[in-house]
């Protein structure tokens, strides 16, 4: 499979006289597929009954001719006003119980049967008219689920869909008080109509019930999906995409990825790091026109399997955004860079967002592939030359990782309702982990925490993961790598509350978490061994082997040689050097990246990324300013 590029345009914001060159430009360009459609509703129904699709037959018409693929998209993102107005009560209410208002976009409840069938009803428009159009190649549906803090609505038709949801799960109210464990404060209840949703209570609500919430707000999102997929089936056989966004949690991507075909992602690395990265200000500063190297490769990773193998970057950022607290100029170069990080971890397309800056309304300051004037931006240039680059390839095809790191929704949602240290935070924890391992120039996968096979990996880590699933812990019982896991994982039930025998419920550990603690910025627990633990610590007893003590004389390291827990949140320098030995057991050859240098290996080629606008030598190889540089295995 050779990768593809392409770009995100909006022939409603141009004249028509426009789409003709722009199609012939792109192509000229080297881009050879387009997004279009999932803004457009408004202009497709103006209003209730009035439908106006001519401008959009020929705008496909348009760039189709010119040897363009079309995704087309379902445009449910964004309701127009009279849908509003019709359903006035479809928006999305916050836990402060204020609605949000019309104005911008995503501003629908998951659980309003209202807006569903509207949903479902342009959907049904948009399929029957294009599905088997021939310049159509592909469906987008929706844009972003979850961007602007969207999964979570505490709407009247959230509550009652939520009581239905707690009554399917519990059928007793009996049953439910018991699962969680009610008598607490004198919670129980008589029926599941007295139940609210778990906003603006006194202090902290039960945290079954939030977690049940979440577990709720996950399924909206992936039943309004799904409604949307099988309208689509019986209309088209091209496949169905969505456009997730960077470190948004609220939903199991998992879910609905297994309805789709392909997932996609939307990357925006220097947007990412101002906006939503907890690395400190040394290192935003210094990575400030690049992004951090690993956040990217990180949600590619994570979409490669959320795609079950097939993924794309629907939107690429190709210069400055406007939504970022800063919004730097990437580094010369960085746009390339970018490009070919998501390739060499298996991107079918890179899309970048958009082809022409909009010089209009939210997005005006935001850069494109083109300037609003329609002279070329530094983006097109740098994705010109991954056009020409591509051709050197006849394929570039994806390998089974050594390592893998699981990652799970349901833990993401369980520390942010209990974090007990208010810089807990379960992606984080995954992060630094995915950031050790890509240190020591690891190629990784990333698995979901209901895997059912191990086999071909000789490391997996699973830390934080709240509770093993049956599935997993029957592949943990034939798996013959190293499973690292620790601290929190293993140390809940699926109701929220401690195991009985007290965690951690890790397969093949045997210890016992006797006290947690969580500790302030700077207080850290320094290891024997090398490195510290910051953030938490547990104190375990009861280990049948203790590896690795910390200066105080707590255990460090748990667990047989091939079955290890932490009993901390640990810094790089631990965790690096805990993971450099686990690959040394396994015969895994590791380097010693510095924080600018990354690689990624495919079937036939080692990639390496220079994250810095300095010549960098590693090793034998040298790496020029903002370099990619690949070399054959
Ligand atoms: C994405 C979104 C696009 C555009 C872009 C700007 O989140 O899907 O429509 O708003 O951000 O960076």
């Amino acid at each position: 499979m050779i990768p593809k590029l392409g770009s995100c345009y909006y022939p409603e914001h141009w004249s028509e006289t426009q789409w003709e060159k722009d199609a012939k430009d792109m192509i000229e360009s080297g881009l050879t597929w387009v997004r279009i459609g999932e803004f457009a509703w408004s202009r497709l129904e103006p209003e209730e009954g009035a439908q106006n699709f001519k401008w959009l037959d020929q705008a496909i018409k348009v760039l189709g001719n010119a040897g363009l693929n079309v995704v087309m998209s379902t445009p449910t993102a964004a309701p127009p006003r009279w849908v509003v107005d019709k359903w006035p009560d479809m928006l999305l209410v916050d836990s402060d119980g204020r609605s949000r208002k019309f104005g911008s976009r995503r501003h629908y409840c998951f659980s309003h049967q209202g807006y569903l069938q509207e949903s479902s009803r342009i959907t049904r428009l948009v399929a029957k008219r294009y599905g088997k159009n021939p310049y159509i190649k592909a469906w987008q549906l929706d844009n972003e689920y979850g961007c602007h803090n969207t999964t979570l609505s505490f709407s009247a038709s959230s509550e009652s869909s939520f009581k239905l949801w707690l009554s399917n799960k519990y059928k007793t109210i009996e049953n439910l008080n018991e699962s969680w464990s009610n008598v607490f404060w004198s919670m129980e209840y008589n029926s599941f109509e007295q139940i609210d949703l778990p906003n603006l209570t006194v202090t902290d609500a039960n945290p079954i019930h939030e977690l049940d919430f979440r577990r709720f707000s996950s399924e909206q999102v992936v039943k309004f999906n799904r409604a949307q997929v099988l309208i689509m089936r019986e209309h088209t056989k091209m496949p169905l995409i969505h456009n997730y966004m960077g470190k948004i949690t609220d939903f199991d991507h998992y879910e609905v990825g297994n309805d789709l075909d392909i997932a996609s992602w939307d990357s925006y690395p220097l947007g990412f790091l101002e906006d939503r990265s907890t690395q400190n200000e040394d290192f935003k500063l210094k990575f400030m026109r690049f992004g951090d190297p690993d956040f990217q490769a990180f949600h590619h990773d994570l979409y490669r399997t959320v795609g079950c193998g097939r993924w794309w970057v629907m939107e690429q950022q190709p210069g400055p955004v406007n939504w970022a607290p800063y919004n730097p100029e990437p580094a010369r170069g960085a746009v390339r860079l970018w490009s070919w990080e998501a390739i060499a971890h298996g991107a079918e397309v890179v899309s970048y967002f958009r082809w022409r800056q909009a010089p209009f309304a939210q997005e005006q300051m935001h850069a494109g592939l083109q300037r609003p004037d329609g002279e070329s931006a530094p983006g097109l240039t740098q994705a010109s030359q991954v056009n020409s680059e591509l051709k050197e390839f006849d394929g570039i095809q994806q390998v089974q990782s050594k390592v893998a790191i699981i990652f799970d929704y349901e833990s993401c949602w369980a520390w942010e309702i209990q974090p007990q240290g208010k810089d807990f935070s379960y992606f984080e924890l995954v992060y630094e982990y995915y950031k050790a391992l890509r240190s020591l120039g690891l190629s990784v996968d990333i698995l979901p925490p209901n895997q059912k096979d191990l086999t071909g990996y000789k490391i997996v880590l699973a830390p934080g993961l709240m509770h093993f699933d049956t599935d997993l812990k029957v592949a943990i019982e034939s798996f013959e790598g190293v499973l690292i896991s620790g601290p929190r994982s293993g140390s809940k039930t699926l109701d929220m509350a401690i195991p009985k025998d007290l965690p951690p419920e890790v397969p093949g550990v045997v210890g016992t978490v006797a006290s947690v603690e969580s500790l302030r910025p700077n207080a850290s627990i320094l290891i024997k061994a090398g490195g510290s633990f910051n953030r938490w610590m547990e104190t375990l007893v009861d280990c049948d082997n203790v590896i690795e003590e910390c200066e105080d004389g707590r255990p460090a390291l748990i667990g047989q040689t091939n079955r290890l827990y932490l009993t901390g949140w640990g810094n790089q320098e631990a965790l690096t050097r805990i993971f450099r030995d686990a690959c040394l057991s396994q015969n895994i050859s590791t380097m010693d990246l510095p924080d600018c240098v990354r690689v990624r290996e495919t079937h036939k080629h080692r990639f390496w990324f220079n994250y810095s606008e300095k010549e960098t030598n590693v090793s034998s190889v040298s790496l020029p300013p903002s370099g990619v540089f690949w070399e054959p295995l």
